[in-house]
């Protein structure tokens, strides 16, 4: 299809996280955490933080860790802050989930696949991994979206089947509006 840019993708280090900080600048009104920062250079490979190379150059970037399937969706804040205060009670204290952090693509390049390619490639990711020590407990894709991004929430639920949980409110900081929608696939 002629519309289609095929990406290569590559690995997020320490030796490049300066090119994610620029994606991001570039790609939303939000600003991450250095947390964030961290998480992403302490993955391990390329299976759930990735960039996009389009002709040698970064065009985009996805960015997911794993984390408890409960952990709170309350109003955490912008900058996405991380917390690692999980209590999770109850049988689902084992259960894991994807969750997508960010995913960007350099506003030039959007509607040429990019960011399909970049979403496919992480569930392609837990299909090649599932049962791996890493992947093994997670049964859910999520991610959270701000109200007003139509664009995203028609990604997500039209071209990969995600569904829309609840409006989550004031999620969001230093951003109008604030609230936002948690999408989910279930993945096994
Ligand atoms: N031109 C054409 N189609 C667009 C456009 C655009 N500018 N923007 C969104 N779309 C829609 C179309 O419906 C299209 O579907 P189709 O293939 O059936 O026609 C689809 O989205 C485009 O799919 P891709 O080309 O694969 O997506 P793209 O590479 O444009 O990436 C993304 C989508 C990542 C949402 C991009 O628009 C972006 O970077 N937006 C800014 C950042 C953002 O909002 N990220 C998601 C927030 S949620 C989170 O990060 C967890």
């Amino acid at each position: 299809m002629g519309r289609d840019l095929k990406v290569e993708f590559g690995r997020i280090n320490e030796d490049n996280i300066e090119q994610l900080r620029k994606v991001n600048l570039a790609c939303f009104p939000v600003q991450y955490q250095e947390s964030y920062y961290k998480d992403v250079q302490d993955s391990k490979g390329d299976g759930l933080c990735k960039f996009a190379y389009w002709n040698g150059f970064v065009v985009g970037a996805a960015c997911a860790r794993i984390e408890p399937l409960n952990k709170d969706d309350k109003n955490k804040g912008t900058d996405k802050d991380k917390t690692n205060d999980d209590n999770d009670n109850g049988a689902d204290n084992k259960k894991q989930r994807i969750y997508i952090m960010t995913l960007g693509v350099l506003a030039a390049y959007r509607g040429r696949t990019i960011g399909a390619q970049l979403i496919q490639s992480i569930l392609d990711h837990f299909e090649n991994h599932m049962m791996d020590p890493e992947l093994k407990n997670v049964v859910e894709i999520t991610l959270h979206v701000q109200i007003s991004n139509d664009d995203a929430i028609k990604f997500y639920t039209e071209k990969f089947g995600f569904e829309k949980g609840d409006i989550i409110e004031n999620y969001y900081r230093r951003i109008d509006p604030p609230h936002c929608y948690k999408l989910f696939k279930k993945l096994r």
